[in-house]
């Protein structure tokens, strides 16, 4: 038996080390305060509960879906765009559903991407735009996020010739793993090189509705000429905290809607129509849980970064994401900086190499436990005398 090379090109699941410790610790009587995980703690809004438990009953739904996802289900995410963005889409041509936008997101690269074609990768960044690369057999072409750029790409420092050859192009704010924002500016920039490269971009927006402190975060397709050269991956799963659902949707330029399609139409089969219909209910229902949401993370991301600050870091209150990404202590490798904060203090961090060479040298906290384990968490670091 012989594994495709394309599975060694993989990089090692750099996680291994931490989840064997963790293990261990847990095996050993450790009280664990995870903050690695980017997972709502809170459950989905029971509207929408209530909604799949009246459609799966319906034999309607237990057929397979539209390939591209049920008319209404497209629609519903065509007024929630025009409502909440003032942008129109086509629901026919210009909508997709997806079983969560890491499907999406995997798959795109298939769609545009040829044996040695080059895509633009941001790093750090959520890992599959560089595997979903090179599942492809392509190139990923490094563009580094930079705290002194407040983490947004420098396109001018983007090689011509790469540029040139470059197929496509990753983005995603508010920002994973660094809860850096973008405003319309940038987005303008990006779609100017865009049009000058011809080259796709894919803007990730999975955090659009996490935001703080009265910000809003603007879609990349409300910016003139975006359509032309972009689609946006959206999901479900930490807007309505429905991560464990499996829903999302791209939206933009029709020919890769339709490019995705194509790949799409031959790997699934498209999304359970009962999953849809509560789909439909989260973003024509009730939004208020957002707004409670939203404040249950500013309330803990006030109580992590007064916390560190107090302890001697520098940070500023974040405006989006429920990630909090903060260099580790004395320029420590982030694995050794991971693994100290695991074995004196039983919290666990996602070390920043994770997510790409950039994220050496930082951290990523997930806010997704409550105030009071934080400040035990903060304590723990405090005994450690930092
Ligand atoms: C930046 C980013 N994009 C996409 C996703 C995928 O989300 P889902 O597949 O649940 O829609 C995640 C999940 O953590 C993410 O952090």
């Amino acid at each position: 038996m012989k594994i495709a090379q394309r599975i060694q090109t993989i990089p090692p699941y750099l996680f291994v080390e931490i989840d064997k410790k963790k293990e261990e610790a847990i095996k050993r009587g450790v009280d664990i305060i995870n903050l690695g995980i980017g997972d709502p703690d809170q459950p989905t809004p029971n509207n929408i509960i209530e909604k799949l438990r009246e459609s799966v009953t319906d034999p309607k739904t237990h057929n397979y879906p539209p390939y591209q996802g049920t008319a209404k289900f497209r629609q519903a995410v065509a007024l929630w765009y025009k409502k909440r963005f003032g942008v129109s889409l086509d629901a026919d041509k210009e909508v997709m559903a997806l079983i969560g936008s890491k499907e999406g997101i995997a798959h795109i690269f298939l769609a545009f991407i040829d044996p040695g074609d080059f895509s633009l990768i941001p790093d750090p960044a959520y890992p599959v735009y560089k595997t979903g690369t090179l599942f492809a057999d392509g190139f990923p072409y490094i563009v580094p996020l930079l705290e002194k750029n407040n983490f947004l790409p420098d396109l001018e420092e983007i090689d011509e010739e790469i540029a040139q050859k470059a197929k496509l192009m990753f983005i995603s704010y508010p920002n994973n793993p660094t809860g850096a924002i973008a405003n319309k500016d940038f987005f303008e920039k990006v779609v100017k090189f865009a049009k000058k490269y011809d080259i796709l971009v894919c803007h990730d927006f999975a955090y659009s509705e996490m935001t703080f402190d009265g910000y809003k975060a603007s879609s990349f397709l409300e910016v003139d000429g975006a359509k032309d050269v972009g689609i946006e991956f959206h999901s479900l799963s930490k807007t309505y905290n429905m991560t464990g659902w499996r829903l999302g949707f791209a939206v933009g330029n029709k020919e890769a809607i339709s490019a995705l399609s194509i790949i799409k139409t031959n790997i699934d089969s498209g999304v359970f129509k009962a999953i849809q219909e509560a789909g439909i209910e989260a973003l024509t229902g009730p939004q208020d849980n957002i707004e409670k949401m939203n404040k249950i993370y500013t309330g803990r991301r006030d109580v992590v970064i007064n916390g560190l600050n107090k302890l001697g870091w520098n940070l500023k209150p974040t405006k989006a994401t429920f990630y909090i990404w903060i260099p580790t202590l004395n320029g420590m490798n982030s694995m050794d900086f991971a693994n100290l904060l695991l074995e004196k203090c039983g919290v666990i961090v996602t070390p920043g190499i994770g997510y790409g060479e950039y994220g050496e040298g930082y951290a990523r906290i997930a806010l997704t436990v409550d105030e009071k384990r934080l400040e035990e968490a903060l304590e723990r670091l405090n005994n450690l005398k930092l």
